[in-house]
């Protein structure tokens, strides 16, 4: 039988959930899911961004919808994938994509040991801060998804890892590569509980991408010059990098991976090649 790509990677009417989705890699997923027919529902903490985002989606044809959430808040979460439930039925796939940075690593971008960024000078706020949103939203996320798609009899949840979440960093702050590492084994033990429960839980882990995250510090040179130099493939990625894989993960072509984490990130986590 011919099985043509236009069935494989089909996501028309598919209700699909976005955290982080204003912005960035979360924004490049809605594009390419909107693009493609699926209903979207984007949850964000920035008003601002959100309204912008769901007013070109919607005025590009979409079909979508905002909340302002902090994945943070539990009782709000709960409230807004409840209220998106109604809306579209059903939630049948969520990308738990929300996060944010832990500051610079302890090496400056000219191999200097940056002083600010030694263990025992990271704030515990910031430690503290980043678990919240990288590590405990990210759970948060997938519970609330997991009591929505149980009634429905399944789904996938696809999570934006990170390469730190397996490989040591000199650039990326501390408390952000320990709670990748964390999401990347939330995702494992995820998927190993849910198979049975016709749910997948994936993970997309990017290498350093030009977002705006972190305040938007991959857009400066300097800082993005020691992250070009440990790419084989010499670029940062851009958000549309992360679209094909979005796309697949989202469609019943993956139908049968869960548990997988996979790179995009033009060979950053092979090691240097040049
Ligand atoms: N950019 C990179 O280099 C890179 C690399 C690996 C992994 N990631 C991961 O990709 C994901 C998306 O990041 P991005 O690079 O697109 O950044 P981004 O800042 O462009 O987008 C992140 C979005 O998440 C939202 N957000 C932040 N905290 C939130 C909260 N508590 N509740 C709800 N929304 C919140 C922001 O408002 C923003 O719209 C993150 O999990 C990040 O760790 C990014």
């Amino acid at each position: 039988m011919t099985i043509k790509a236009t069935e494989l990677f089909d996501v028309q009417g598919l209700a699909v959930v976005i955290t982080g989705g204003a912005s960035g890699i979360g924004l490049a997923c809605a594009e390419v899911l909107a693009a493609n027919g699926a209903r979207l529902a984007l949850f964000d903490s920035n008003a601002e961004t959100l309204a912008q985002a769901v007013r070109r989606l919607s005025g590009e044809g979409a079909v979508a919808r905002g909340e302002c959430v902090d994945v943070t808040n539990r009782a709000a979460l709960e409230t807004a994938f409840e209220s998106n439930c109604s809306a579209f039925g059903r939630i049948d796939v969520v990308f738990a994509n929300a996060g944010i940075g832990g500051g610079p690593g302890f090496l400056a971008g000219d191999g200097t040991r940056n002083l600010q960024r030694r263990i025992e000078d990271i704030p515990p706020e910031q430690w503290q801060r980043v678990m919240e949103v990288n590590l405990n939203g990210l759970f948060w996320t997938i519970q609330s998804a997991v009591r929505q798609m149980k009634k429905h009899g399944g789904g996938r949840i696809i999570v934006t890892s990170s390469v730190s979440s397996f490989k040591t960093e000199q650039h990326v702050g501390m408390p952000y590569v320990v709670s990748k590492a964390g999401v990347a084994h939330l995702v494992r033990q995820s998927a190993l509980e849910l198979a049975g429960c016709n749910i997948t839980v994936n993970a997309i882990a990017p290498g350093p991408f030009i977002t705006n995250i972190s305040g938007g510090r991959l857009k400066e040179p300097d800082a993005r010059a020691p992250f070009e130099r440990a790419t084989p493939m010499h670029r940062l990625g851009e958000a549309a990098d992360i679209q094909g894989l979005a796309l697949f993960l989202a469609s019943p072509a993956a139908r049968y991976l869960t548990g997988a984490q996979v790179c995009v990130d033009g060979g950053f986590s092979l090691g240097r090649a040049d």
